[in-house]
């Protein structure tokens, strides 16, 4: 499907973005761990945590479903029993790394499939510890490419691991499995990652504890919790962007994610001189800091990452290399080689887009060089059938002169169906 977008005026108004997508997936999967009903408000609308659902409804866990609202009725893992061989976790990387880690410590046999992005995905990053916990499981090829074929053997050898990525994914796998251990299961980062396994296992009672890089579970049966799912950080960043991008902006999000695992992204922009303010609330370890984004427009100036500003921004890395277009200097971006192994090659896709509109834009293995300021100028894109890639021509389409046809656009609702009809909501400039 083709979305097209044209040069708007400045944006104004308050948006609310859909509830945050790795929240979402880790409350229904340690809820369906759990014994007991566990109440999910504001879940993501996206079909990445549909297909977490669809998941979690094939192993025979009840859920009902009302719009953002959910009960998952707990049947603790023991109970899983799969009404299929095969469970299709569809585009979404964050549903099969964490179901393998989920799955791992109980007795079930089956197979985790995926679409063709999926299927491009590396999987060895969780094979590898659940493998060394005493779980058995066999990718589709000899790269460690999905499908999965999983045997649970019961009960795992708990483990001290040091993963050579800095991937929650792979922490909060090894985390899950650890549920099911003998002992302690240990994980030390190279870099901290997103916590949110960490903070949901605590709000389900269970011992989990943090000393730096390190992060250590004991074994448990998570117990029921309510939670209410913050907005998606990295579907603010989207309207952050845009009201960077667009002269006369001034922009809220309101009640998104203020993870500090998760807003590199603001970091970034304080160093492009970008006016950006929030409102975090204070919360404990159980929770989920949340608050409002107010952004205006305002000049911009280069700015240059790598290492950890990379781990905390990562899914946000294709928006600063959008902002880098507009901002005075040469921005370079390193250490992000693991954008290539996302649901696209966001380098590549982000590349390509950026250059076709007219930015000065070079690829690197692992990462991009950009050199501002430039105008964009509408053409005929491609969203790389990946959602953050086409969100991302979005907002350059809205920045840029003439017309953009972004081809391959239903890939957006992976995170964010209707991101198109709030954009221009706020290019309308009727406050919603
Ligand atoms: C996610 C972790 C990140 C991120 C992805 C979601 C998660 O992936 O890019 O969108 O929910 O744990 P990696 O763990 O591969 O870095």
């Amino acid at each position: 499907m083709d979305q097209v977008f044209t040069q708007s005026g400045p944006l104004a108004g308050t948006v609310r973005v859909p509830g945050d997508k790795s929240i979402s997936h880790r409350a229904a999967m340690i809820g369906a761990l759990g014994r007991g009903t566990t109440n999910i408000s504001n879940f993501s609308s996206g079909a990445d945590c549909a297909s977490t659902l669809s998941v979690l409804r094939g192993l025979g866990v009840r859920i009902e479903a009302e719009g953002g609202r959910l009960a998952v009725e707990g049947i603790g893992g023991k109970g899983f029993a799969p009404e299929r061989v095969e469970l299709d976790c569809g585009n979404s990387g964050t549903t099969m790394r964490l179901a393998c880690g989920m799955l791992a410590p109980f007795p079930v046999e089956l197979v985790l499939s995926g679409d063709s992005s999926l299927r491009k995905r590396p999987m060895r990053r969780v094979i590898e510890p659940l493998e060394l916990m005493g779980a058995r499981i066999t990718p589709g090829d000899e790269q460690g490419h999905p499908p999965l074929a999983l045997k649970g053997t019961g009960p795992l050898a708990a483990i001290s691991y040091a993963p050579e990525v800095a991937s929650a994914q792979v922490k909060s796998a090894v985390l899950l499995a650890g549920l099911g251990a003998d002992g302690p299961t240990c994980v030390t980062e190279v870099a901290p990652t997103r916590d949110h396994t960490e903070r949901m296992l605590r709000r389900a009672g269970v011992e989990v504890r943090t000393r730096g890089l390190e992060v250590t579970v004991e074994p448990a049966i998570p117990s029921p919790f309510d939670i209410f799912v913050p907005g998606d950080f990295s579907s603010a960043a989207f309207f952050i962007a845009a009201a960077l991008m667009r002269p006369g902006s001034r922009v809220t999000v309101a009640g998104a994610g203020l993870n500090a695992s998760r807003t590199g992204f603001l970091d970034v922009l304080e160093a492009m001189g970008a006016r950006v303010s929030v409102s975090a609330q204070d919360v404990g370890e159980a929770d989920e800091p949340a608050g409002d984004i107010v952004v205006e427009h305002g000049p911009l100036k280069a700015a240059v990452l790598g290492g950890r500003d990379v781990v905390t921004a990562i899914d946000e890395v294709t928006l600063v290399a959008l902002l880098a277009t507009s901002a005075e200097g040469r921005t370079v971006i390193a250490g992000a080689g693991e954008l290539r192994k996302k649901e696209s090659d966001r380098i590549s896709g982000t590349v390509a887009g950026l250059k076709a509109m007219g930015a000065s834009i070079e690829e690197t293995a692992d990462g991009m060089v950009i050199e501002g300021p430039v105008e964009l100028r509408g053409a005929d894109v491609f969203s790389s059938s990946d959602h953050r890639i086409g969100m991302m021509l979005a907002v350059a389409g809205i920045s840029a002169s003439g017309s953009t046809k972004i081809s391959g656009w239903e890939w957006t609702a992976i995170s964010y169906p209707g991101f198109a009809e709030e954009l221009a909501g706020l290019a309308g400039g009727d406050g919603r």
